[in-house]
Formats: C-alpha cells, sequence, structure tokens
C-alpha cells in the first residue's frame, strides 16, 4: 500500500522527534517515581523507542555488590543503600546517554537530584494508590513494604514523596494500560519540555 504524503510527514516528524530526545544535548533521560509506577518496564520501553541503552539504578547495586535489594537492606541497612545508589547514580550519568531507571527513594536525596537536574531530563511517572498497590503485590521484593501495610506505607509515601517527586522536568501519568502508550507520553511531554527550554 502506498503511503500518503501526510503520513510519510507525520513518519518523519516521528524520526525527528525521536532524534531530537536521543541527541538532547545527550542528557540521560531518568525515571523517578513510587515503587510500582512502572519505571524498569516502562523505561526498558522508552530506550528501545530512542535507541537508548537502558539503565536500572537497583541492578546496578546489586550487581556491584553481589547482594539483592532486600539482602542489601538487610545486611547492611537502609542508609548504606542510600549511599551506594547515590555513588551508582552519579557514576551512570558521568557516563554515555542512557534511560535510567532509579529506585523510588533515590529523587529524594537533594545531591542525587541536583545531579539529576543538571545531568539528566527527569520524567516522573505519576501512578494512583490502587495502581501502585496491585502492582507491588506482584512480588515480594520490596523491603520497605515488608515492615507493616503496604498500601498504608504506599499512601504515607506518596504524601511525603510526591510533593518532591513534583520537581521533576515532566510528570506521567503512569496508567493501568499498555506501557508503550505511557512511552508515547514520555516522548511527547519530553519533546514539549525541550521545545520550551531550548530558546
Ligand atoms: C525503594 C524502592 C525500590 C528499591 C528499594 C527502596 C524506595 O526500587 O530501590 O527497595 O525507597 O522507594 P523500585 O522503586 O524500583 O521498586
Amino acid at each position: 500500500m502506498m503511503t500518503s504524503e501526510s503520513d510519510a510527514a507525520a513518519d518523519l516528524r516521528e524520526k525527528e522527534t525521536l532524534s531530537d530526545l536521543s541527541s538532547a544535548e545527550e542528557k540521560s533521560i531518568v525515571l523517578v517515581g513510587l515503587m510500582g509506577a512502572g519505571k524498569s518496564s516502562v523505561g526498558r520501553r522508552l530506550a528501545t523507542a530512542l535507541n537508548l541503552p537502558f539503565k536500572d539504578a537497583d541492578t546496578e547495586i546489586e550487581i556491584a555488590s553481589n547482594l539483592s535489594v532486600p539482602e542489601f537492606f538487610e545486611k547492611h541497612g537502609e542508609a548504606a543503600f542510600r549511599d551506594g545508589e547515590r555513588k551508582v547514580i552519579a557514576r551512570l550519568l558521568s557516563g554515555p546517554q542512557h534511560v535510567l531507571a532509579t529506585g523510588g527513594g533515590a529523587y529524594m536525596d537533594p545531591q542525587t537530584r541536583s545531579l539529576i537536574a543538571k545531568q539528566g531530563r527527569s520524567v516522573w511517572l505519576k501512578a494512583d494508590l490502587d495502581t501502585l498497590h496491585k502492582r507491588c503485590m506482584k512480588r515480594n521484593t520490596r523491603p520497605l513494604l515488608r515492615t507493616g501495610d503496604p498500601k498504608k506505607i504506599l499512601h504515607d509515601l506518596m504524601e511525603t514523596r510526591y510533593p518532591v517527586y513534583a520537581e521533576a522536568d515532566v510528570t506521567v501519568e503512569s496508567s493501568d494500560g499498555p506501557h508503550e502508550a505511557v512511552v508515547d507520553l514520555i516522548i511527547h511531554a519530553l519533546k514539549d519540555f525541550n521545545g520550551e527550554n531550548s530558546a
């Protein structure tokens, strides 16, 4: 089937959008948000769409320490985890451009936040409590949710963290629909943000 002129123009615009984003000052795209917001699953698909490498800060900590996140919390405690997290994110952001999924607490650290503001483009994946809770209940791998009623813990974390996540460059609703739809929303939100900030 022949592609109409307008389809071809739309294709070209889409390609330009993607290459704009993957070259925009070579800044990495950093996904922030609560546990269950979809940072890793959406991040992986976003990286594919932008033809960029994907990194997951939790996975990098696990590789560096040879411990799973729950094992790390148990053996060394949360403060040591936060130190490791800060260092890993600083190392990743000083490297080549990529899409980075951070752990839910990473953006709460002022040093990490200011590094991300300088060296990255931050995207807050925002979701409602029921969505977060439903997703988190699929795996029991989050030490913070093992200390009490997971829904109440998520609710309390929303209260303290949402005002801080709101400092991210762009906010995208991470609904219960297909991850690809969230990827599209991120790409368009970043393009708008880059347009507004390139003058
Ligand atoms: C945490 C979130 C987790 C992980 C650790 C602490 C948090 O990452 O870093 O369990 O403080 O919210 P995900 O957000 O990827 O689940």
